[in-house]
């Protein structure tokens, strides 16, 4: 049987990525299959943390179009462009875009309306090359900040690590 993923919701959130990215470990460390890695991981923060949406858009043309992937939540929009919105701008930008209000934000786009703020953590492969976004939407404002950027970052490691090389869309 699986282990049940804790809820960290009232714990620190620098200990809180600690325990996910020990969790990952286990669950993922013998593996190199990307899918596999973005299910695993969108499972683990979502229920840990509660967020409104958890998960992964896919570069399914390189500099041009994200696809979605693995996630949990309410349903997400199936394709975003790079440049558009906070996905397509983390992804265009090669670099973690946090966004304490979403309303501020010019050209967010809602997946869902109760969305108030999000992070969106670009992911490498183990070339370096952008091979997703993570993307977490909360229905609080300002729930994201330097110890979801460290930690996230830290679990997203994990693929860069994998043997797993993406066939060309
Ligand atoms: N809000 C994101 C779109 C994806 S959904 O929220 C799941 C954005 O602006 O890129």
């Amino acid at each position: 049987m699986e282990p049940v993923i804790p809820d960290l919701r009232a714990v620190p959130r620098a200990e809180a990525y600690a325990q996910l990215l020990a969790m990952q470990r286990l669950l993922l460390d013998d593996h190199a299959d990307a899918i596999a890695g973005m299910a695993t991981v969108s499972a683990l923060l979502h229920h840990a943390f509660g967020h409104l949406w958890t998960g992964f858009y896919r570069v399914v043309e390189p500099g041009r179009l994200l696809r979605v992937g693995p996630y949990q939540g309410s349903l997400g929009c199936q394709d975003i462009a790079f440049g558009r919105g906070v996905c397509g701008t983390a992804a265009a930008e090669r670099r973690t875009v946090v966004v304490p209000d979403v309303h501020a934000f010019p050209g967010h786009i809602a997946c869902d309306a109760r969305s108030q703020s999000e992070i969106v953590v670009p992911v490498f492969d183990r070339e370096g090359t952008l091979m997703a976004v993570l993307d977490i939407d909360s229905p609080q404002k300002a729930a994201f900040g330097e110890a979801d950027v460290a930690g996230l970052e830290s679990l997203v490691a994990w693929f860069a690590r994998t043997t797993y090389v993406p066939l060309p869309a």
